[in-house]
């Protein structure tokens, strides 16, 4: 758990994990809605970003697109692959975007970066910057993916978690954790409290990507996969609550 620590007459609640990789996956952002992005949804998020960067945790993110466009869901229906890839990673810029808008809204720093060259819209990615942006206390949102078709935004933040030295990758997703078996059609599924990489990889459960897993497991990068809609459950991750369910070695 987050322990206590006192500065004079303040006591404040130390942050377990002190850099982390916040992975959000497009379809958070919808909400109710079918698709797009849910106004109320990005700025809830956007609310409790500000209070854990309170506790004085330096935030990586790195957004997804799926609200918008799945690159995998156009290639099945005909279209070429690296296109519809390519149109997945632009998806993730305007995730980029509308939350880069909500946080500045309330008073956050943020930089935003695109692995696809885009000056008049953002800055390009550049690693040394981004960990500049983030000792000087601003929120670092990546766009556009690696940059490249067939990776996946998971393995965006695996890469960039490596890259920025995170402690973690929290992947906030619809659902509470990691299931036996899918939650919203067996109202008997079993949540597991941890896993390990190779577990996640032998069973195939549906955390990340296998990519994604491995870059985790070669690097020993804890990943807490946990439910983005309940409130205070980002604080809760960082502070070293028992939240979702937790990937490690
Ligand atoms: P420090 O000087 O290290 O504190 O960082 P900084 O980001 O404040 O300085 P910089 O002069 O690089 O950026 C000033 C503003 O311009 C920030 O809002 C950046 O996000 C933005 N910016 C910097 N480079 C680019 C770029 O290539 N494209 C776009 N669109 N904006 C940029």
């Amino acid at each position: 758990m987050g322990s206590l620590i006192t500065l004079g007459s303040f006591t404040v609640k130390r942050v377990k994990y002190s850099r982390i990789l916040l992975k959000i996956s497009g379809e958070v952002l919808t909400g109710e809605r079918e698709y797009g992005i849910d106004p109320k949804v990005i700025q809830q998020i956007a609310q409790e970003i500000k209070e854990v960067k309170g506790l004085g945790a330096e935030i990586a993110i790195v957004i997804g697109g799926g609200n918008i466009f799945r690159g995998v869901a156009g290639s099945s229906k005909g279209m070429d692959r690296v296109s519809a890839d390519y149109m997945g990673m632009l998806a993730t810029v305007l995730n980029a975007l509308a939350l880069q808008d909500a946080l500045e809204k309330i008073g956050v720093q943020t930089r935003v970066q695109t692995a696809i060259e885009m000056r008049e819209i953002a800055e390009p990615y550049i690693r040394r910057k981004a960990i500049r942006h983030l000792e000087k206390g601003r929120v670092v949102i990546f766009a556009g993916g690696t940059g490249n078709p067939y990776f996946t935004t998971d393995t965006t933040a695996s890469l960039r978690a490596m890259e920025i030295g995170a402690h973690v990758i929290l992947k906030g997703t619809k659902v509470d954790g990691v299931y036996d078996s899918d939650p919203f059609r067996n109202p008997k599924a079993k949540k597991f409290e941890e896993l390990t990489y190779l577990e996640v990889l032998k069973k195939r459960f549906k955390v990340m990507d296998a990519t994604a897993i491995s870059l985790c497991m070669d690097h020993q990068i804890p990943i807490i996969v946990f439910n983005l809609r309940r409130k205070g459950n980002i604080k809760r991750v960082v502070l070293g609550g028992k939240v979702g369910t937790q990937v490690k070695g």
